[in-house]
């Protein structure tokens, strides 16, 4: 495994439609693991492939909730419900959040590492972790749906989850 370098917001790949993955192949297994340690590494809870340079329809996520990472292939959603409005930040704007509106619960197919289908419910901050990694997928930036200019997050801020623990704020997507 290894870490990949993480595109910031103005590299155009982050702005590209991804292609779907047919099968999975061995360099797209490498591709997830390195996607998941780069993630840890940089104490997101989500990243998305485009976020690594590659532009293939794969997201990774970890809330810390007891299902462990979600390895999301070809993800679709497939329902949404409610409605919440809270921080949000991404690890291609660092240091930055923004208050962004989502859907408070969604249903996600997307197919697994065997390329079996799935369905995955998230209800807030995992519902948002759907919707932003997603979004990344289509080519777009929570920047864009932003309510109101970005601000500043204390780095002190992000060290809270030291403790593996994720409370919703401050979690870069
Ligand atoms: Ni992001």
């Amino acid at each position: 495994m290894a870490l990949r370098e993480i595109r910031l917001e103005g590299d155009p790949v982050l702005t590209k439609e991804c292609k779907a993955v047919k099968d999975l192949t061995e360099r797209q297994k490498v591709l997830i693991e390195d996607m998941l340690e780069t993630m840890y590494d940089a104490d997101g809870v989500g990243l998305a492939a485009p976020q690594v340079g590659v532009l293939r329809r794969i997201c990774v996520i970890d809330v810390g909730d007891e299902h462990g990472p979600y390895i999301l292939i070809n993800p679709k959603i497939i329902s949404k419900e409610g409605e919440q409005t809270g921080q949000e930040g991404c690890l291609s704007v660092p240091g930055k959040a923004g208050n962004v509106t989502r859907p408070m619960k969604v249903k996600v197919e997307a197919k697994d590492l065997d390329m079996n289908t799935q369905t995955y419910e998230g209800e807030g901050l995992l519902a948002r972790a759907f919707c932003h990694e997603i979004d990344h997928l289509d080519g777009h930036m929570y920047t864009e749906i932003a309510e109101g200019p970005l601000y500043e997050v204390r780095p002190e801020d992000e060290e809270d989850e030291e403790d593996g623990s994720n409370n919703g704020n401050g979690d870069d997507l």
